[in-house]
């Protein structure tokens, strides 16, 4: 495996591309032969800064001449190999790695669109990035249309010439929707459009967004990467396929030369590396300071150690529960590729091999009332707004993660008064089923109640 040292400067790539998500999730990024003490894993490097041989090495640093560490907001030796680990697990030619999947989000549409550009993005998003386009990249002069990914014809209609990135889930937090991520990308590069995939549900254990035509994959690394709900970050990827020298007029920021850095960007694909990723750190990371710590760093390349065995497991298992949920009483529907009559049922026969992840979502029948009963009910799942734990997870959405959005938007991604969305974790199947029943009974008992008193 390679242990080139990723630079703050350069955006190298991984070594070994060829291997398995398993073997890469533990090699890619680090060989334990190549370090002064032969450490096993990758060690937590805390330094700020970095001593340098002579006032010339550090002046190449700083002029881009050279790979290097200078000072720990723009990159430091940890944080490399967690940023060579997702570049070999998603087949790409460079990553960066940031303060959370939020920051992952907000930069790449930043370095793709900013300023006064335009984002078609599907209408099947978390909700935090639904109110990052709708408010704060608006603030920015960045427009955005919505769009129904599974309506190629109104996905088609969005794109206009100042769209300068499209945006979508390759598996939708809650309802666990897919998508025909080939066709997307088809029509977004017959625009000349990069499709940025937020693939923190699929992670690359199911699915790899670059082997259907993404362009950058971002990754809230919080959730499945992590595997265990003790860090907060996110990553970034270049898959390779964007090229802005293809269209230089409309990435003028990455296509002439840089007074402030000295350089034009996107000679960095000259070299095979990524002039995108490049912009995006030099610029976005270093001036917003949305540097991810080497502590956090490590936390997330202990638990890619896992990712491929969690994956298979939480993916069975969810499926298993949302087959045996559908049709239950006290369920009005329940959210899962799996479920008879899903639009996407020949998507995860297709791409989706491996599963669709442990998260799913399924709406209680008595609405509000009934799902807050519900959650309260539950004992071995644990109301949290997060995912991706190894423990199981319960959040009632249109009350949390999508309150935010208006009644429109959460109806466009499934999210309804009664949806409560669940995270699988790997405690025993049985326990965890038996721990839905009892709390279902007790949501539909007290919807009777409610009913009979009437
Ligand atoms: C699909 C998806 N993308 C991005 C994010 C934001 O990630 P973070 O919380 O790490 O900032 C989340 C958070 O829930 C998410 O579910």
């Amino acid at each position: 495996m390679s242990t080139t040292a990723t630079g703050a400067a350069g955006e190298s790539t991984a070594g070994s591309r060829a291997s398995a998500t398993s073997t890469a999730g533990i090699h890619a990024g680090w060989d334990a032969g190549a370090d002064g003490h032969r450490a096993l894993t990758p060690p937590i490097h805390t330094a700020s800064a970095y001593a340098q041989t002579s006032h010339g090495a550090l002046k190449q640093l700083f002029q881009r001449r050279a790979d290097g560490f200078a000072y720990s907001r723009s990159g430091n030796p940890t944080t490399a190999v967690l940023e060579q680990r997702i570049t070999a697990l998603e087949h790409g030619i460079g990553a960066i790695a940031v303060a959370s999947g939020q920051a992952a989000t907000t930069i790449a549409l930043c370095a793709l669109a900013a300023p006064g550009g335009h984002v078609v993005a599907s209408s099947r998003l978390y909700g935090g990035t639904t109110e990052f386009l709708d408010d704060t990249l608006a603030d920015f002069g960045v427009t955005c249309t919505v769009a129904d990914p599974w309506d190629l014809e109104a996905w088609e209609a969005a794109f206009t010439d100042r769209t300068r990135a499209a945006i979508v889930e390759s598996i939708a937090n809650p309802g666990a929707q897919l998508l025909d991520l080939d066709a997307l990308t088809t029509i977004a590069h017959a625009h000349d459009v990069p499709v940025v995939v937020d693939s923190t549900l699929a992670s690359p254990a199911l699915y790899r967004p670059g082997d259907h035509g993404a362009d950058v994959v971002v990754h809230s690394a919080t959730k499945y990467l992590c595997g265990h709900g003790t860090t907060i970050a996110g990553l970034i990827v270049d898959t390779g396929r964007f090229d802005p020298r293809r269209c230089p007029e409309r990435w003028p920021r990455l296509t002439t030369p840089n007074r402030r850095f000295g350089v034009t960007f996107a000679d960095e694909y000259a070299r095979g590396g990524s002039g995108l990723l490049g912009y995006a750190r030099a610029k976005y990371v270093t001036d917003l300071g949305t540097t991810l710590s080497a502590s956090s760093a490590q936390q997330i390349l202990v638990g890619i150690e896992t990712l491929d065995l969690r994956m298979r497991k939480v993916s069975a298992d969810a499926a298993a529960l949302a087959s045996h949920l559908h049709g239950l009483e006290g369920v009005a529907r329940v959210e899962h590729p799996t479920i008879p009559g899903r639009p996407d049922a020949p998507l995860a026969d297709r791409d989706f091999p491996r599963g669709t992840s442990g998260v799913f979502s399924l709406e209680l029948t008595g609405g509000e009332d009934a799902a807050a009963v519900f959650c309260d009910a539950l004992s071995l799942w644990t109301i949290a707004v997060n995912l991706g734990d190894a423990r199981s997870l319960v959040c009632h959405p249109s009350s949390t993660t999508h309150s935010h959005l208006t009644d429109a938007q959460r109806e466009a991604c499934g999210v309804r008064p009664g949806t409560v969305r669940l995270s699988v974790g790997l405690e025993d199947l049985e326990e965890l089923r038996a721990d839905l029943d009892q709390a279902l009974a007790a949501a539909s008992a007290s919807i009777g109640a409610v009913t009979a008193a009437a």
